[in-house]
């Protein structure tokens, strides 16, 4: 054979060995191109899906049995089962979007519940693509799916959050309404006093009465009252500047323990013993802590005063805390050795401005009512020869 004859063979079988090499190294990148993928979806712990419209054959991979709680044994294999395995309230939503992805030939993604064998709900995310194979025209549709339940619940909690905000943000609203009224009603006094008092000297100064003694008095007098004005407004101050806290989670417990230490002094100079009865093991809720302190502490302050009011030289508050499991809040209790309140009297003290104290506002009552509703919760007190205060605040799940 001459070396041209030799020449186109040895070329067609290098070429077909090239050919070879070819096929090799393009099934080794689609081997590895397959791990690459694999390892991806396992990573995001996804499943995966391959429905052929015009068989209604659905592939699924083992993952997506697990998102779906089913196995090959309990399922047909194919896509109209596949839906009707979604939650029923969920199918239309997502056949609506499967349907507008045929039309649009267009990626789509879509969010449904599933409910596995146990009874347990899980929420599933799913993006997908129409696909036209190659081989024989069919149309398919291919995706993924994952689990979104956590992401879910923590998106549940967060509308939670945003719901109680909402709500402490009515009862700040109500409660500026009352202070309003509080405020016109706490002033007006002390400025009606006020002008009487100028009114009265002005009069006897232009009349030529000159009595020193007499216009010191009524500057003193004059003073008092605008002294008296001045705190009504500095306490109401020192309500308004709170800023709304955020809510966080926070033990009851440590709430009373701080609200004891603050009171702790103010109590030993009326020899009064602050005894703390606290549940050990107490669930941590949603609260804003500076603003439940604050309840225990005006609880203590009115639990002392009555003790004071009724002549009690000495006495006991007992502070105590419970988990009501049952019920899924906690509860709070402020007991006092005092007169207790009369039946009529514990829907009363609630109402703004109601006071039986000299030198009381009436608010103090109105603004814990309005923190422990603003988290939820309910304050009550209960009649009897003991003053007993109690709220209960929501466990949240
Ligand atoms: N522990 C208690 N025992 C008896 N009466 C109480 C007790 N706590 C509150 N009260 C009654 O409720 C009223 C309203 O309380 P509050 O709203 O705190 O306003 P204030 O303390 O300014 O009077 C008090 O004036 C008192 O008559
Ligand atoms: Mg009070």
């Amino acid at each position: 054979m001459s070396k041209s004859q030799k020449m186109p063979s040895g070329a067609k079988a290098q070429d077909s060995n090239g050919n070879a090499l070819e096929r090799r190294r393009s099934q080794d990148a689609l081997r590895q191109n397959e791990h690459r993928l694999r390892l991806a979806l396992d990573s995001a712990e996804m499943g995966t899906w391959d429905w052929n419209l015009t068989t209604d054959a659905i592939q699924w991979d083992q993952r997506q049995y697990q998102l779906f709680g089913t196995s090959p044994d309990n399922f047909s294999g194919l896509g109209s089962d596949a839906i009707g395995l979604i939650h029923p309230e969920d199918q239309a939503h997502v056949r609506a979007i499967i349907e507008q992805a045929l039309n649009k030939s267009d990626v789509f993604g879509m969010e449904f519940r599933v409910r596995h064998p146990d009874g347990s709900l899980h929420w599933l995310a799913g993006r997908g693509q129409p696909l036209m194979t190659a081989t024989d025209g069919s149309l398919h549709l291919i995706g993924v799916n994952f689990d979104i339940t956590e992401h879910k619940q923590l998106e549940q909690e967060r509308a939670e959050y945003a719901r109680l905000e909402d709500k402490a943000q009515m009862h700040r609203l109500h409660v500026a309404g009352e202070i309003a009224a509080l405020l016109a009603h706490q002033l007006n006094q002390p400025l009606a006093a006020i002008r009487s008092f100028a009114e009265a000297r002005l009069a006897r100064l232009r009349r030529g009465d000159f009595d020193m003694q007499e216009a010191v008095s009524t500057m003193q007098d004059i003073v008092e009252q605008s002294e008296r004005a001045a705190k009504s407004i500095r306490d109401l101050r020192k309500f308004l500047a709170r800023q709304p806290q955020a809510m966080v989670e926070a033990d009851l417990n440590a709430e009373v323990r701080a609200a004891c230490k603050l009171m702790e002094v103010l109590a030993r100079g009326r020899k009064i013993r602050l005894r703390m009865k606290l549940e050990e093991s107490m669930p941590l809720i949603l609260m804003r802590p500076s603003q439940i302190e604050q309840v225990i502490v005006n609880l203590i302050e009115n639990a002392m005063d009555a003790m004071a009011d009724a002549g009690h030289r000495s006495g006991t508050i007992e502070i105590g805390t419970r988990h009501e499991a049952a019920k899924n809040q906690v509860l709070a209790c402020v007991e006092d050795s005092g007169p207790g309140l009369a039946a009529d009297a514990v829907s009363r003290v609630f109402e703004p401005l109601y006071t039986t104290k000299k030198n009381g506002i009436g608010m103090g009552l109105v603004i814990s009512r309005s923190i422990i509703e603003g988290h939820g919760g309910r304050i009550w007190a209960e009649p009897g020869e003991a003053g007993r205060f109690l709220f209960a605040l929501p466990v949240s799940q």
